[in-house]
């Protein structure tokens, strides 16, 4: 079921897209060669209570950690552990935050010091893919139109969409309908309406963009081992477009 939000219900998913905003700018400064995950996993639990909120990620489907921390040729939930970050990987954070039963939801790649050149421009293009989508949402436009923006725009920059995983709805629930593919054809799925929630997140790839599942039954990784970055943005939408929930 898609659940049209009220005003009451957008103002809470501003408080809790706005904590996550707050924790990305919080953590930035400690993202450097050397700082194991499991300390900015800490850092992040504890600053997301601190707003009074409770971090979504942690025993989400027994999911052992406070937010996911993906590095490299890891896409998506990655568990934090004694690894420390080291100059030339991106790092990928992933924070959800639940406030007042509302969730909010943003990953945002960062470079560690001097990245390389296929890392350089998976970052640029991906995080740029995000906006390409977000142009998309506006109510009578269809969930097709998102995915089949992104996915033609990875395409032109010669990046891989990771198929198995979406964007999705959002609100009193971490994901809700409708499913939000980073690929599609224009004009079919579900139409947007007003006061809609909804996770945008492209994920894409430097190589391949087929997955494998690490022994730890969570860390997704790319198949060939090149770099994965992924971009995501919690949105309304509004009468005439959007406004994005995990921003300032
Ligand atoms: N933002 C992540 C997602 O949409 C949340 C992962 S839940 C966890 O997939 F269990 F992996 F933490
Ligand atoms: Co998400």
């Amino acid at each position: 079921m898609i659940t049209l939000k009220s005003n009451r219900e957008i103002e809470l998913m501003k408080i809790a897209g706005n904590i996550v905003y707050k924790t990305h700018q919080y953590l930035k400064p400690f993202l450097r060669p050397g700082i194991t995950t499991k300390k900015i996993d800490d850092l992040a639990d504890q600053y997301i209570r601190d707003q009074g909120a409770i971090p979504s990620c942690k025993n989400y489907q027994g999911f052992p950690a406070s937010i996911c921390i993906s590095i490299n040729d890891e896409i998506v939930h990655g568990i934090a552990g004694n690894r420390n970050l080291a100059d030339g990987d991106i790092v990928t954070l992933d924070i959800c935050a639940c406030y007042k039963g509302y969730h909010g939801d943003s990953a945002w790649s960062y470079a560690i010091g001097n990245i390389d050149e296929e890392k350089s421009h998976l970052m640029k293009y991906t995080e740029e893919a995000l906006y390409i989508g977000l142009k998309e949402v506006r109510p009578g436009n269809r969930i097709g139109d998102i995915g089949n923006a992104i996915s033609n725009f990875a395409k032109e920059h010669h990046l891989g969409v990771v198929k198995e995983l979406c964007g999705h709805g959002i609100g009193q629930n971490l994901h809700e309908a409708p499913d939000v593919p980073n690929y599609g054809t224009i004009n079919t799925g579900v139409r947007l309406k007003e006061g809609m929630t909804i996770a945008i997140e492209p994920m894409l790839t430097a190589g391949s963009p087929n997955v494998e599942i690490l022994d730890d039954d969570w860390t997704v990784v790319t198949e060939d081992g090149h770099p994965a970055a992924h971009f995501e943005h919690t949105v309304v939408v509004t009468k005439d477009g959007y406004k994005i929930l995990t921003g300032e």
